[in-house]
C-alpha cells in the first residue's frame, strides 16, 4: 500500500470502528504516517474521535447504516477496535471489495461471538482449552456444568467482553443467579452462554502476535509474553516479560501461530493463554491491540499501537523488547462528566512513570479513564512503580 498526504486523491483512508483508547493510540500511530483516518463511535467525543480527521457516530451494529457510512466515506481499511459490530455486513463489503477489514471480516465473525473461536480453536485446530459447553435456557446450563464442566466454572455471555455478565460460579446454588446475571450482560436477545470449567493456572498472558510483510509474504513474529491480573473479568495491571518455562514459552508461541495462521489478513492479535508450570491453556484473542499490551507503550522500541498500525498498512515491524515495564489502570472512580486529575506531578515523579489519560467524557466509578506506565530494572519494580503512580493520580469531580 502506497503512503499519501491525508485529504488529497493520494490518502490513505482508514476507518476505524470502534473509538476507545486503544483505537486512540493506533490512530496517532497511522496520523504518524500521514493515513486520513476516519473514528467511529457510538457516542460523540469518544477518545479516538479526538486525534483522527473526522469523526462519526452510529449504532455500528446496524449493518445499514455501517454500510451507508462506508459508502460514503470509501476507507482503504477499516479497523475494527471493538467486538460488537454487524460483522456479516463487513463480510459483505469485503465480499464487494469495498474496503478491506481488518485482519479479516470472518476474523471479526469469529471473534465477536465466544462459541465461534472457541469451536474454532477447540474442535478444528485440536488446541487445548478449558472443558465448556453452551446453553440457551437455564435448563441447559444446569445440566452442562453438572456433566461437562463440573464445579467451579466460568458461565459468560457469548457475546460480552470485559466481564460483563460473567459469574464465577463455586456450586449448582450459583447457576441460576449465573443465567440471570449474563442475560443482562449479554448484547443479544437470544441467550447463549458459554460454561467453562476453571483452569487452576499459576498465571495468564497475553502472547502479542503479529501477521505482518515482508518482501511481499506474510511473516508471523512474537512479542515478549504479557503477564497480567484480571479482576471480574477487568484488566488491572499487566506487566512485560512475564518470566515462563521455555518449554511454555514454545507451547504458547505455538498456540499463537495456530490461531492466527486461522484468523489470516495483517495486523497484530492479544493470544490469551492460561499458564501452569510446562502447559499451556488458550483462553481466547483479540484481533486487534489488547488492553493488557498497553505497558508496550514504555517497554519496547514499537508498542503494539504502532506495531498494528506499521502492519496493517504492509510495513515491516519490530516487536524487540527494550526494558521491563508495567501499567496500572486508573479508575474514574466516580460517575461524573468532564472531571480533572489532581496529582498528576506527584505520579509523573515516581521515577520510570508516565502516563495516559484517555480523555472519555463520561467518568464512571469503575471505567478506566487512564493508564499509569513504569519502566524499571525489573518487573517487580516495574509493577511497583506502576501501582504507586496509578494512586497518585487522584480524579475530582471539578
Ligand atoms: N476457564 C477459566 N479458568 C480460569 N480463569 C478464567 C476462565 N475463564 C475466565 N477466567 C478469568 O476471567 C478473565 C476474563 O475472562 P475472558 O474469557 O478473557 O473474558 P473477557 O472476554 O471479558 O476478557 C480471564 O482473563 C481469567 O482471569
Ligand atoms: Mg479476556
Amino acid at each position: 500500500m502506497r503512503l499519501g498526504t491525508p485529504n488529497s486523491p493520494t490518502a490513505v483512508r482508514v476507518m476505524l470502528l470502534g473509538s476507545g483508547e486503544l483505537g486512540k493510540e493506533v490512530v496517532i500511530e497511522l496520523q504518524r504516517l500521514g493515513c486520513e483516518v476516519i473514528a467511529v463511535d457510538r457516542y460523540e467525543g469518544a477518545p479516538a474521535q479526538q486525534v483522527a480527521h473526522r469523526g462519526h457516530v452510529i449504532a455500528m451494529t446496524d449493518a445499514g447504516a455501517l454500510r451507508a457510512l462506508v459508502e460514503r466515506e470509501r476507507p482503504h481499511l477499516i479497523v475494527p477496535e471493538i467486538e460488537a459490530i454487524a460483522t456479516d455486513e463487513l463480510a459483505r463489503i469485503e465480499a464487494d471489495g469495498l474496503a478491506t477489514v481488518i485482519p479479516t471480516a470472518r476474523a471479526a465473525q469469529l471473534t465477536m461471538n465466544r462459541e465461534g473461536i472457541r469451536r474454532l480453536a477447540a474442535e478444528e485446530l485440536g488446541l487445548p482449552t478449558s472443558a465448556y459447553a453452551f446453553a440457551s435456557t437455564e435448563a441447559e446450563l444446569a445440566k452442562a456444568a453438572a456433566e461437562v464442566t463440573g464445579f467451579p466454572c466460568f458461565v459468560k455471555p457469548v457475546m460480552s467482553s470485559s466481564g460483563k455478565g460473567q459469574s464465577y460460579v463455586e456450586s449448582a446454588d450459583g447457576i441460576a443467579a449465573a443465567w440471570r446475571y449474563a442475560l443482562e450482560g449479554g448484547r443479544v436477545e437470544q441467550p447463549r452462554v458459554i460454561v467453562e470449567g476453571r483452569v487452576d493456572f499459576d498465571f495468564e498472558i497475553t502472547q502479542l502476535t503479529v501477521r505482518s510483510l515482508r518482501d511481499g509474504a506474510v511473516e508471523t513474529s512474537f512479542c515478549a509474553p504479557i503477564g497480567h491480573r484480571q479482576v471480574k473479568g477487568d484488566y488491572v495491571e499487566s506487566w512485560q516479560p512475564q518470566a515462563m518455562s521455555e518449554a511454555a514459552l514454545a507451547k504458547s508461541r505455538a498456540i499463537a501461530r495456530a490461531v492466527t495462521d486461522a484468523l489470516g489478513g495483517q495486523g497484530l492479535f492479544g493470544v490469551e493463554l492460561f499458564v501452569k508450570g510446562d502447559d499451556v491453556w488458550f483462553s481466547e484473542v483479540s484481533p486487534r491491540p489488547h488492553d493488557t499490551g498497553l505497558v508496550t507503550l514504555v517497554t519496547q522500541y514499537q508498542s503494539e499501537f504502532c506495531i498494528h498500525a506499521r502492519a496493517i498498512l504492509g510495513l515491516p515491524v519490530d516487536v524487540t523488547q527494550r526494558e521491563p515495564g508495567a501499567s496500572a489502570v486508573i479508575y474514574g472512580g466516580m460517575d461524573a462528566q468532564g472531571i480533572a486529575f489532581d496529582g498528576v506531578a506527584e505520579a509523573l515523579s515516581v521515577p520510570g512513570a508516565d502516563i495516559r489519560l484517555f480523555g472519555k467524557p463520561e467518568s464512571f466509578e469503575r471505567r478506566r479513564m487512564g493508564v499509569a506506565l513504569a519502566r524499571a530494572e525489573d518487573v517487580d519494580q516495574a509493577r511497583e512503580r506502576a501501582r504507586e503512580a496509578a494512586g497518585r493520580v487522584k480524579p475530582a469531580a471539578r
